[in-house]
C-alpha cells in the first residue's frame, strides 16, 4: 500500500505518543520508509532508542545537530508526506504561527510535502477557541487532519481531543497518498459533451466494513459493494476523479480510479476526511453502526465452563452525517438508506438527520445485498422520484447522469 513512499514522522508532546510506536509498525509494514523528528515534549513520553529501533533509522530530535548532519532543508525535502502524531496543542499553535524555532517546526516550515496531523490533547484545550482558531488556519493553508476521536482520555474526563487509533492514521496516510487517477483523454469536443464532470473530484464509499471482535473475528453485513463500485466507475466514466474508499470486498479495484481499502468505519471515515476536499460525496457503504467496544489484542480462547462472552458494544462515527457536516462539505452529498419498511418515509426522516442533500433509498428486505437489481427512490429537497427495478450498473449510469445534470446547475445556483 506505502511502498516506497517515505513518511518523516514527527511525534511531539502528549500522553498519547506512546501509540506513536504502532504507528510506526503498521506505516512499515504497509512498506513505507520511516523517519522520525522527536520533539522534546514527544521525549517526555516515548525514548528515541525506541523510535531508532522501530523506524530502524536514527531519530532527528536537535536543529543543529540535524544541521550539522543533513540540515534542515534536505530533511523537508526528503519525504513524500509529515505526518504530525500526535500533534500537541503547543505544536499545532507553532505551525499555525509558522514558527521556525526547533527541528520539527523548522522543517513543517520548510517542506513542500503534504502534512497530516493527529491532534491529541485534553477536551478543554482540543475545544479552546485559541485551537479552533489555529487549526482553522491549518486548514485553509492546506493542512489534512485525522481524528481526534472522542472517548476516554488519560485524565479522568472524556470528550474530543483522543488519539485517532494507528490504523485510522494509517488509512488516512493511504488516502492522502494515493496515486492519482488515470489523466484524462486529451480533450476534444466528443470528450468535454461526453464527460461533464471532468474536473470534479467525487468521493464514494462501498461495501461492508468489518469491526475487529480479536486478531481473526469480525462483525460485517452483507453488502458486497457492487451498487458503490458501479456509481464510482460511472463516474469516472463521466470525467471525475474519483476516490472509491473501500471495505472488504472480493471486487477488483475499478481501472481509472483510485481505490483506497480500509476494515472498519473509523478507519473508513479517516480515509474520507483525507481524501477531501471534493465536490461529490456519494456514500453508498454499509457502515457498521457499532463495533465491539475493546476488541481483543489476541484471539479469544474457550475457558472450560466459563459460556459465551458477552460483547459490549460501541457507536461508530456516522460518516455520512460527518461529510455533510464538515468543514470541507463537498457542494453535492448523497447518501443511501437501506431499509426493509416504510422505505421513503424513512428515507426522508434520514436525508434531515443526516444533512445530506439527496438519499438514494431502496429496500434491503429481499435479494438485493449481494444481489444484481436494486429498486430505489430519490429524495431530495424537491420530493421523491420512483425509479423502475434496473440492474446497478443502470441505477449507477442515471444516478451519475442526474448528478451531473444537477452539478452543471448549481454553477449557477447556491446550492444543489
Ligand atoms: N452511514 C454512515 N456511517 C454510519 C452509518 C451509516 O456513513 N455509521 C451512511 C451509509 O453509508 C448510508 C447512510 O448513512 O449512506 C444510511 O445508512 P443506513 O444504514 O441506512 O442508516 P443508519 O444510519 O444505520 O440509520 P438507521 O439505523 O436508522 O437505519
Amino acid at each position: 500500500m506505502l511502498t516506497d513512499r517515505h513518511i518523516l514522522l514527527v511525534v511531539s508532546g502528549s500522553i498519547a505518543a506512546y501509540k506513536a510506536l504502532e504507528l510506526v509498525r503498521l506505516l512499515r509494514k504497509a512498506g513505507a520508509t520511516v523517519t522520525a523528528i522527536l520533539t522534546a515534549g514527544g521525549a517526555r513520553f516515548v525514548t528515541r532508542e525506541a523510535l531508532a529501533g522501530l523506524t530502524g533509522q536514527r531519530v532527528h530530535d536537535d536543529l543543529w545537530a540535524a544541521e550539522a548532519e543533513i540540515g534542515h532543508i534536505r530533511l523537508a525535502r526528503l519525504p513524500d508526506l509529515v505526518l504530525v502524531a500526535p500533534a500537541s496543542a503547543d505544536l499545532l499553535a507553532r505551525m499555525a504561527q509558522g514558527l521556525a524555532d526547533d527541528l520539527a517546526t523548522t522543517v513543517l516550515l520548510a517542506t513542500r510535502a503534504p502534512v497530516l496531523v493527529a491532534p491529541a490533547m485534553n477536551p478543554a484545550m482540543w475545544e479552546h477557541p485559541a485551537t479552533r482558531d489555529n487549526m482553522a488556519r491549518l486548514a485553509a493553508r492546506g493542512v489534512r487532519v485525522v481524528g481526534p476521536g472522542v472517548g476516554a482520555m488519560a485524565e479522568p474526563e472524556s470528550g474530543p481531543g483522543r488519539l485517532a487509533e494507528p490504523e485510522e492514521i494509517l488509512a488516512a496516510v493511504a488516502a492522502l497518498l494515493a496515486p492519482p487517477a488515470a489523466p484524462p483523454a486529451a480533450p476534444s469536443v466528443e470528450r468535454a459533451l461526453n464527460q461533464p464532470l471532468a474536473g470534479r473530484h467525487a468521493l464514494v464509499t462501498a461495501g461492508p466494513t468489518h469491526e475487529p471482535i480479536d486478531p481473526v473475528r469480525y462483525i460485517a453485513n452483507r453488502s458486497s459493494g457492487r451498487q458503490g463500485y458501479a456509481i464510482a466507475a460511472a463516474l469516472a466514466a463521466l470525467g471525475a476523479r474519483v476516490t472509491l474508499v473501500s471495505g472488504p470486498t472480493a471486487l477488483p479495484d475499478p481501472p481509472g480510479l483510485v481505490t483506497c481499502r480500509i476494515e472498519s468505519a473509523r478507519e473508513m471515515l479517516a480515509a474520507c476526511e483525507a481524501a477531501l476536499p471534493a465536490e461529490i460525496a456519494v456514500m453508498a457503504a454499509a457502515v457498521a453502526d457499532w463495533r465491539v467496544a475493546r476488541a481483543a489484542g489476541q484471539k479469544m480462547k474457550k475457558e472450560p465452563g466459563a459460556g459465551a462472552p458477552v460483547l459490549e458494544m460501541a457507536l461508530n462515527p456516522d460518516i455520512l452525517a460527518t461529510i455533510a457536516r464538515h468543514a470541507m462539505r463537498p457542494r453535492l452529498v448523497i447518501g443511501f438508506a437501506a431499509e426493509t419498511e416504510q422505505v421513503v418515509a424513512h428515507a426522508i426522516e434520514k436525508r434531515r438527520r443526516k444533512g445530506c442533500d439527496w438519499i438514494v433509498a431502496n429496500d434491503v428486505s429481499g435479494e438485493v445485498m449481494g444481489g444484481a437489481r436494486n429498486t430505489v427512490h430519490i429524495v431530495t429537497a424537491e420530493g421523491v422520484e420512483d425509479w423502475p427495478e434496473l440492474p446497478k450498473d443502470e441505477v449507477a449510469t442515471r444516478l451519475a447522469a442526474r448528478i451531473a445534470a444537477r452539478l452543471g446547475g448549481a454553477d449557477r445556483a447556491a446550492r444543489p
